[in-house]
């Protein structure tokens, strides 16, 4: 029997969780209560259980379990699990990794969609601290119901109230929807910066921060898809289930996608790839006396141009970073490149873009078709962009 695990912490909102429940419950699913010990004291785990007809756990360590290892037992039966009300501690532990009660101990060992409605103070909810979390778990995949008048940019007015019990259930059940529909697909992402090296100590790059291609990869992962993500040099954590090939410089880069290009049918090119690099690597660092007035470049080659040459039936997305006359030279990128979608963003607006954890595109296709976002979280965009894909591409026979 499908199941979603229901975690509910201790926000005065916590009787609203009752209605979350039978709102999955009557959508066709079993629900699994976990209560934190201080939602506990609440509201009595009886209810919950009541409500459910399953045991609610509270407690990490508790002799009646009927599982050896529970945490791990229960993430393995889920589909989904689902925080409604979410406090400032328990996405605070989410965030950081805290196992310090079952929730937050069954969290890290869930591998399935987390879907996070958080319930607290105006002042808490838009406290930089509190943004900085919500900003982690997104990264990692993590979706979020805002509270009810706030949105995620924390300087906005938000009263941090518990979105509507109704609205948890439609996104939850959205997501369950989606959960299989790229299964037994492959789809071969990149991300990030690149590095050319003139010497041991000196490189060139640019600001990319690999968020764009890793929230791409996170939300392929979680629709059911095979997702080899090939990453340059970045320091944030890989999203779950993806096979990750790490590499630094344009020409490794190429060679990864080369080799893996075969096993994918849709290939989403992500990285900001250097276009030049040095004609060769010093193996020893060049002295100032050494360097010239002028360093010699040579271009690079053009991952997706050539990923284009040889697409075949594969569907093909690029992305085109721009200051200026955004639409057209996106447009001239998408033919030339020979792609069937290409993401367009203005990388000079503030605050969007390179290394932020928001971002603001352009969709264009190949038939003509064009559709421009609101600034939105990097998984959000994520989230359109491969609902596009989905619609467009063949669908696998
Ligand atoms: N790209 C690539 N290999 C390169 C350069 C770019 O695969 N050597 C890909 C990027 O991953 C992106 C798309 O091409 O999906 C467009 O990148 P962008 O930097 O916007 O454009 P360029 O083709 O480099 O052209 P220009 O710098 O002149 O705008």
């Amino acid at each position: 029997m499908p199941v979603i695990a229901l975690g509910v912490s201790s926000s005065i909102s916590v009787y609203k969780a009752c209605e979350v429940l039978r709102g999955f419950q009557k959508a066709g699913w079993a629900v699994q209560p976990i209560l934190t010990p201080n939602a506990a004291r609440l509201v009595s785990p009886f209810l919950f259980s009541t409500l459910s007809g399953r045991r609610t756990i509270v407690e990490t360590f508790d002799e009646d379990q009927e599982w050896s290892v529970a945490h791990v037992a229960l993430a393995k039966e889920i589909d989904l699990l689902v925080v409604a009300p979410a406090t400032a501690n328990i996405l605070a532990k989410f965030a950081h990794g805290v196992a310090d009660d079952f929730l937050s101990t069954f969290y890290l060992a869930v591998r399935k969609p987390v879907l996070i409605a958080p319930a607290m103070n105006t002042a808490m909810w838009r406290h930089s601290q509190t943004c900085a979390n919500v900003g982690r778990l997104r990264a990692r995949g993590v979706e979020f119901v805002e509270p009810a008048s706030g949105y995620l940019a924390c300087g906005e007015e938000g009263e941090g109230r518990l979105a509507d019990p109704a609205l948890i259930v439609e996104r939850g059940l959205e997501i369950l929807r989606r959960g299989h529909s790229l299964s037994g697909r492959t789809v071969l992402i990149t991300a990030g910066p690149t590095r050319e090296y003139l010497d041991p100590i000196r490189y060139l790059s640019n600001r990319s921060s690999g968020r764009m291609g890793f929230a791409l990869a996170a939300e392929a992962a979680a629709r059911g898809a095979r997702v080899i993500l090939v990453c340059g040099p970045t320091p944030l954590d890989p999203p779950p289930g993806a096979e990750l090939v790490r590499v630094v410089t344009a020409a490794e880069m190429a060679a990864a996608v080369r080799a893996r290009f075969d096993d994918a049918e849709i290939v989403v090119m992500a990285a900001a790839v250097a276009d030049f690099t040095f004609p060769a690597a010093a193996a020893r660092k060049i002295k100032k006396s050494e360097m010239g007035e002028s360093i010699a470049l040579v271009p690079t080659v053009d991952i997706l141009k050539e990923a284009g040459a040889r697409k075949a039936g594969r569907y093909l997305v690029g992305f085109a970073a721009e200051t200026e006359d955004l639409r057209r030279r996106a447009l001239l990128k998408l033919k030339e490149k020979n792609l069937d979608l290409i993401v367009a963003n203005d990388v000079s607006a503030e605050g969007i873009g390179f290394d932020s954890d928001f971002n603001k595109a352009v969709l264009l296709d190949t038939d003509g078709g064009e559709a421009e976002t609101p600034v939105l979280s990097k998984s959000e965009l994520s989230r359109i962009i491969w609902n596009h894909i989905e619609s467009h591409a063949v669908p696998k026979s």
